[in-house]
């Protein structure tokens, strides 16, 4: 009879599947109960070889739900036909980390073949990524579908460019349902992590073309910043998001109080009055930050394109090529 039951069970799980838009806790309890364990300790052993991947994996889950919902469609490689978002304008050179999210799917794929979905992996390993670095913990809601295609267009027209205002990130998040007070709290995610001086170099040297720095910038910070990213740097050196960039903390909300944010759209938090409430209270009150963070990564997580999908069995190539793939290797080794 328990047996019976449990079947029906997997029949209801498996008809509900399709439909992507009832998210839910527990969602792999009975198909993958071991699910949420392995992608912790993927991702306590990615903390140990560098502490910095935590905030890469963290960032996926932004640039994956922005560009038709949280479908795992910026883990796509690029093919001769697609055009994927790895070389996004926000994304190349930038979003790092991938390898991680391959390890997870592969010890997910051993423990439970085909039936974890790598647009849950990010919004679970996101989930880790803050807890393991000291800031909240919270139960994800799962069963996402990951896409069958990715757009690099899409990504290059929705996604902001470090040098956004906060009236501008206001509108953007708006289109998600995302509030002010979502926008500041999510934009606390910069409490890890680091950027490259190619983000900041228009507002160390020519702020909106005026020829002059942001005028927003502390000028000790300024002096630090000038020091990292001269005027002849490999853009491609890296800078901490902010000044305890291995711990997630409301720090990152002190040091724009103090004018001391890396990016243009973390300062500008602080200087347009919308959201300069949100900074102060954030930078004294590490629990409100907390919460209202987590209420923010909860939305994020549930923004779905709608469009059908699949669980992907290698988290970079789209089904229907992987199994063709794998077909090819197999006749190959037929002839040999
Ligand atoms: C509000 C608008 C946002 C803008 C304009 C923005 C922009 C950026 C930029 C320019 C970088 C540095 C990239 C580089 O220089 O290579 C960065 C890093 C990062 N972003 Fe955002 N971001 C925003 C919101 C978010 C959100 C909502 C999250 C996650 C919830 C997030 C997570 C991160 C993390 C963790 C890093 C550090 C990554 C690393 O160290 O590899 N960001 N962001
Ligand atoms: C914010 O940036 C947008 C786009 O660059 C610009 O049109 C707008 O004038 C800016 N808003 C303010 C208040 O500076
Ligand atoms: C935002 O909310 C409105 C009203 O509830 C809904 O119609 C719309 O689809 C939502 N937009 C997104 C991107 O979730
Ligand atoms: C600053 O930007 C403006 C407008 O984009 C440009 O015309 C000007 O040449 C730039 N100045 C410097 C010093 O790069
Ligand atoms: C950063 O490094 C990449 C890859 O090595 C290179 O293609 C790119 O041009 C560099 N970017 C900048 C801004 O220097």
């Amino acid at each position: 009879m328990f047996l019976f039951l449990i079947f029906i069970i997997n029949i209801l799980l498996l008809l509900t599947s399709s439909s992507s838009s009832d998210l839910r806790p527990g969602f792999y309890s009975y198909t993958c109960p071991q699910a949420e364990t392995i992608v912790k300790n993927v991702m306590k052993k990615a903390l140990l070889r560098e502490p910095r991947s935590l905030a890469s994996v963290m960032r996926f889950q932004f640039h994956d739900c922005f560009v038709n919902g949280c479908d795992a469609s910026m883990l796509l490689d690029d093919t001769p036909s697609m055009i994927g978002e790895k070389l996004a304008l926000s994304n190349i050179n930038s979003l790092r980390s991938y390898e991680v999210i391959d390890e997870v799917k592969e010890a997910l794929e051993k423990a439970c073949p085909g039936v974890v979905s790598c647009a849950d992996i990010i919004i679970m390993a996101s989930r880790d990524a803050v807890a393991l670095t000291g800031g909240p913990e919270w139960e994800v809601r799962l069963g996402r579908l990951d896409s069958l295609t990715a757009n690099q267009e899409d990504s290059n027209n929705i996604m902001p460019s470090p040098r956004a205002n906060a009236s501008t990130l206001i509108n953007l998040f708006k289109k998600y349902n995302l509030s002010v007070k979502d926008l500041v709290a999510l934009s606390g995610s910069h409490s890890i992590g680091k950027g490259r001086c190619f983000s900041i170099m228009f507002r160390l040297y020519n702020q909106s073309g005026s020829g002059k720095p942001d005028p927003a910038i502390d000028l000790g910070f300024r002096k630090e910043l000038n020091k990292l990213c001269p005027l002849d740097v490999d853009q491609n050196v890296t800078g901490k998001l902010d000044s305890t960039p291995v711990v997630f903390d409301n720090q990152y909300f002190k040091d724009l109080v103090a004018g001391r944010g890396f990016l243009n759209s973390d300062q500008t938090l602080f200087t347009f009055p919308k959201t300069r409430g949100f900074v102060s209270l954030y930078s004294k009150d590490q629990t409100e930050f907390f919460k209202a963070f987590v209420e923010g990564m909860l939305k994020m997580g549930d923004l779905q394109s709608g469009r059908p999908g699949e669980v992907r069995r290698n988290c970079r190539v789209v089904n229907a090529h992987f199994l063709s793939q794998h077909k090819k290797m197999h006749n190959n080794d037929k002839s040999m």
